[in-house]
């Protein structure tokens, strides 16, 4: 056995204080002192009643959600904060990211919902009461329908309008908050929207207006980096801003063949690279042969980033095809060897690895927060392992020097998962929706006791990296 690092994983621990059995090969990973311990949501998926967004209008056309869903009053989170303010506190929850959204506090454009505004502080309020750090979503997927009808990140007023939003919060909730997220995954809804066109705007294989997006997306966290800045610096107040970044891993399918290795490694660069990097550098380069080729630079925005926000869930595997998905000259398969989810999501926690790994070679020096990490389990019979794998994962980077400040679950309760609708199961809570109840599952013991220890213990005889069928 190796112990190594800085936190020396220790084998075959006696857990005397807790008095619990420990299995002689009981693999004990501390993490350091002060790690945040964290959930995360998003306003569409928990509120409920968010009938002035480009969402709501979208569900409510037949076909486009599973099962014929509509969010609607989703986990009537919007009357329960402080219920589920109190569930984060028994699970030993010391941050918990949420988002505000754009579509209740300017419901039409230059109008603002003060109740709303006044809502959001209460929340963040009722979080800091119960000793819970808020990191605050200013975007996650969802779009006030006024600005989806001006064109969405592709209209050139986004900048400005973002701009403003994201001031207006900040000047409502900015005295309690250090830590936002402007955008969430910026690169999902691109494919989701101008690839497949699954999803608003829906339109499919559009990507000059899928680059238009990324601009968009680009000029306005920039808007709102330096604005968010100029607030915090006037007032003397501490502030961070990032993104957070969905990053997949891309693997070849078939490994020896040099075509799905460099199809893998453009879709690498174009979906997990381009962006991020631009964000960093100020020049977006993107580029998928005959189809995208973009270099352009966009003023303002090098260097916006104080943390780097990451959002892991799986693996694709890559398979050079004429005619892919969506036109692109590759396709994206799960592999065939590896278990999935409930959404055929390969479980891969070798990868949130790489991919830490990949952060720090390319960020050396920006904190990391793990924004969401999660699965669709429904009957919770593979979070728990899920989640002390990952945990693993992200233990081992950090044994190696990453530095990651806290990592937040994804979900706190089971929500409205977009197009799937309501049946796909993330939460570390069961919702019953039809009483609005809320029951821990097994997965919310484990993370407690996972927080209230700051350590994670796993059999170490079980295999963590690949998940073999
Ligand atoms: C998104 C969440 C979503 C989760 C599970 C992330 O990509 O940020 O909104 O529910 O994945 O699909």
């Amino acid at each position: 056995m190796v112990i190594r690092g800085m936190f020396a994983p220790v084998l075959g621990a006696v857990l005397a204080s807790s008095g619990g059995v420990v299995h002689a090969e009981t693999e004990v990973l501390n993490f350091p002192q002060g790690f945040k311990w964290c959930v995360a949501t998003a306003a569409h998926q928990i509120e409920g009643g968010n009938v002035n967004s480009d969402w709501w209008a979208f569900e409510h056309q037949p076909g486009t959600i599973k099962n014929g869903d509509v969010s609607g009053d989703a986990c009537d989170h919007w009357n329960r904060v402080l219920e589920d303010s109190l569930l984060m506190k028994t699970i030993g929850v010391s941050m918990y990211r949420f988002s505000v959204e754009w579509a209740k506090i300017e419901p039409r454009e230059g109008e603002w919902d003060k109740s709303a505004l006044f809502h959001y502080l209460a929340e963040v309020e009722t979080l800091r009461a119960l000793g819970i750090e808020p990191i605050v979503t200013l975007q996650h997927f969802t779009l006030p329908q006024w600005m989806r009808l001006r064109g969405g990140w592709e209209w050139d007023g986004s900048p400005a309008a973002f701009e403003r939003f994201s001031r207006k919060v900040y000047e409502t909730i900015g005295h309690r908050v250090r830590d936002f997220v402007t955008i969430n995954e910026p690169m999902v809804p691109v494919v989701g929207g101008y690839l497949a066109g699954l999803i608003p705007p829906q339109k499919a294989n559009d990507l000059t207006a899928g680059v238009l997006a990324i601009k968009g997306m680009l000029r306005s966290h920039a808007r709102a980096y330096a604005a968010l800045h100029d607030l915090a610096s006037a007032a003397s107040r501490p502030v961070r801003v990032g993104f957070a970044h969905h990053l997949r891993v891309f693997d070849p399918l078939r490994p020896l063949n040099p075509v799905d290795r460099v199809a893998a490694s453009i879709f690498d660069n174009a979906f997990n690279w381009g962006f991020y990097d631009a964000v960093e550098t100020g020049r977006l380069k993107l580029w998928i042969p005959t189809m995208m080729n973009v270099d352009v630079v966009i003023p303002g925005l090098a260097g916006t980033q104080d943390f780097i926000g990451l959002n892991y869930y799986t693996r694709d595997m890559v398979k050079f095809s004429l005619g892919g998905t969506s036109g692109l000259p590759m396709e994206l398969v799960a592999n065939p060897d590896m278990m999935k989810n409930d959404l055929g999501w390969e479980i891969y926690p070798w990868g949130f690895y790489r991919i830490l790994k990949k952060i720090k070679a390319r960020t050396p020096n920006k904190p990391i927060v793990i924004t969401e990490n999660g699965t669709a389990d429904h009957d919770d019979s593979f979070r728990q392992r899920y989640l002390s794998d990952h945990l693993k994962a992200l233990h081992k980077a950090m044994a190696e020097g990453v530095a990651v400040e806290g990592y937040c679950h994804w979900s706190l309760m089971d929500n409205f998962e977009w197009v799937e609708g309501f049946e796909p199961r993330f939460g570390l809570f069961e919702m019953n929706y039809s009483t609005m109840r809320r029951i821990p599952r097994p997965s919310a013991y484990l993370f407690a006791d996972i927080a209230s220890r700051n350590r994670v213990e796993r059999d170490a005889s079980v295999p963590w990296g690949s998940w073999r069928k």
